[in-house]
């Protein structure tokens, strides 16, 4: 078998992992879940989800394969474990779920970028919503994106995945910082930016066993934990790179788009809609709601097409890596070329996203088997695996590369985090699953 790939730079790792982070779920998801769960009440939960829990897991998955060397399935043998695999396997079936459907939507974002230059969606926006999102012409974007996403992973970690990213992130963050910008001129933004930032805490307390869930799997959704994708990442990373450097980096960057997306669109909700708090935050408001408030406003077409190419740029640098996480378990175990597994898995993943196309009931399907079961019960086993399973040994590539040079696994912060990943993360994580899987199923 040829030698593996790496990425060429620290910087080319950073922008695809921070690529794959920020995706649909920062200005597709986060500005609406946090609308329709009492603004600025989510805001504080699904922040302390972030850096309490996802942060260590990322920092868990870094390890497992930065350790290995290996996709997230063939890790857990690679250590040692070969009885853990179906962890990883776990993951790689949520990103291949993630995929059948994140495709779909990538493919509406293809279809409003066209719909914003010719003015289509602003007569009759539900009515243009339904048009796409469903049927044939669902179909023809769904392949369309899937196959941009293909092309991307078939040219491989550096040349493909690391260049795509490091255009697409940068042009995210500055298009981003002008929509909000534009947004900070509107009439409704003050409102807007009161029930985004000023959180009420009662809010928070009626509302725990919907909150707390939807934070969380939002949390890991939009960090890329939980997927195996993170650990297919690390796994091309030298080994003198620092891992808690690197999280830290790409937790802050995701963290920060999602909040120019917030800042973005809760001034045009406040703007153009009756009663913002009570947008449903399910899979079309983003779309017909921020349609909507385009056609609207002046200037509209532009800044459609603007917010529509940013939503696609996040979209693909994502579907790539949920493309990567099975690719590269199958580059690991077989001696086929890169690109014929690409196709191969990404025309699978298409078929399996089909379904999607049939209605929005489908795609929601997908959607929340992921959120409110995969993930967390992948993210649980990853715990477990690093805090309880692992060898100790392992913990030594928390210290490789710090500022002050190596440092040995049994550092006092590398302890803290362990002891945080053997209890605080399952406790927590089991206790979402808990109430996530209630509050779907009764
Ligand atoms: N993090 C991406 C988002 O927020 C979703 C994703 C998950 C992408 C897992 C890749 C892997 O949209
Ligand atoms: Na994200």
């Amino acid at each position: 078998m040829s030698t593996r790939e790496t990425w060429t730079t620290r910087a080319g790792f950073i922008f695809a992992a921070v690529g794959s982070a920020v995706g649909l779920g920062n200005i597709w998801s986060f500005p609406f879940q946090t609308a329709s769960n009492g603004g600025a009440a989510f805001l504080v939960v699904y922040l302390l989800a972030v850096f309490l829990i996802g942060f260590p897991t990322m920092l868990a998955e870094f390890v497992i394969g930065r350790r290995s060397e290996q996709n997230a399935i063939s890790a857990f043998e690679r250590l040692g474990f070969s009885n853990w695999t179906f962890t990883g396997a776990l993951g790689v079936f949520a990103a291949f779920v993630t995929l059948a459907f994140y495709s779909v939507v990538g493919g509406w974002v293809l279809r409003y970028i066209v719909g914003s230059l010719t003015g289509a969606y602003f007569g009759d926006t539900a009515g243009y919503f339904a048009a796409i999102s469903a049927g044939p012409g669902a179909i023809v974007t769904h392949a369309a994106f899937m196959a941009i996403t293909i092309g991307i992973v078939a040219f491989g970690v550096a040349d493909g995945i690391e260049r795509a990213t490091k255009f697409m992130i940068p042009a995210i963050i500055v298009l981003l910082i002008g929509l909000a910008g534009w947004g900070a001129t509107l009439s409704g933004a003050g409102a807007g930016y009161s029930y985004y930032l000023s959180p009420d805490v009662d809010v928070i307390l009626s509302n725990f066993g919907s909150i707390v869930p939807s934070a969380m799997g939002q949390a890991f959704f939009t960090l890329s934990l939980g997927f195996g994708v993170m650990i297919a990442y690390a796994s091309y990373l030298g080994s003198d790179d620092s891992l808690p450097g690197d999280s830290a980096i790409i937790v802050v960057l995701n963290t920060v788009v999602a909040l120019l997306a917030g800042f973005a669109v809760f001034p045009v909700l406040f703007s153009t809609l009756e009663d913002p708090t009570t947008t449903s935050g399910g899979m079309g408001t983003a779309f017909t709601a921020l349609a909507g408030a385009f056609g609207q406003l002046p200037a509209g077409q532009v800044l459609g097409f603007v917010f529509f190419v940013v939503l696609l740029f996040a979209a693909l640098s994502s579907s790539i890596s949920l493309l990567e996480a099975p690719t590269s378990y199958v580059v690991d175990t077989y001696d086929y070329d890169r690109w014929k597994i690409a196709v191969g898995v990404g025309v699978v993943t298409f078929v399996v996203g089909v379904p999607s196309t049939f209605g929005i009931t489908w795609l929601a399907f997908y959607n929340d088997l992921v959120f409110n079961v995969l993930l967390p019960v992948a993210v649980f086993l990853i715990a477990v695996f690093v805090g309880w399973v692992a060898d100790a040994e392992a913990f030594d590539e928390l210290g490789r590369g710090s500022v002050v040079g190596d440092v040995p696994g049994t550092a006092p912060l590398t302890t803290i985090w362990l002891w945080w990943v053997r209890v605080v993360v399952p406790i927590v994580v089991l206790y979402t699953l808990y109430l996530g899987v209630t509050s779907l199923y009764t």
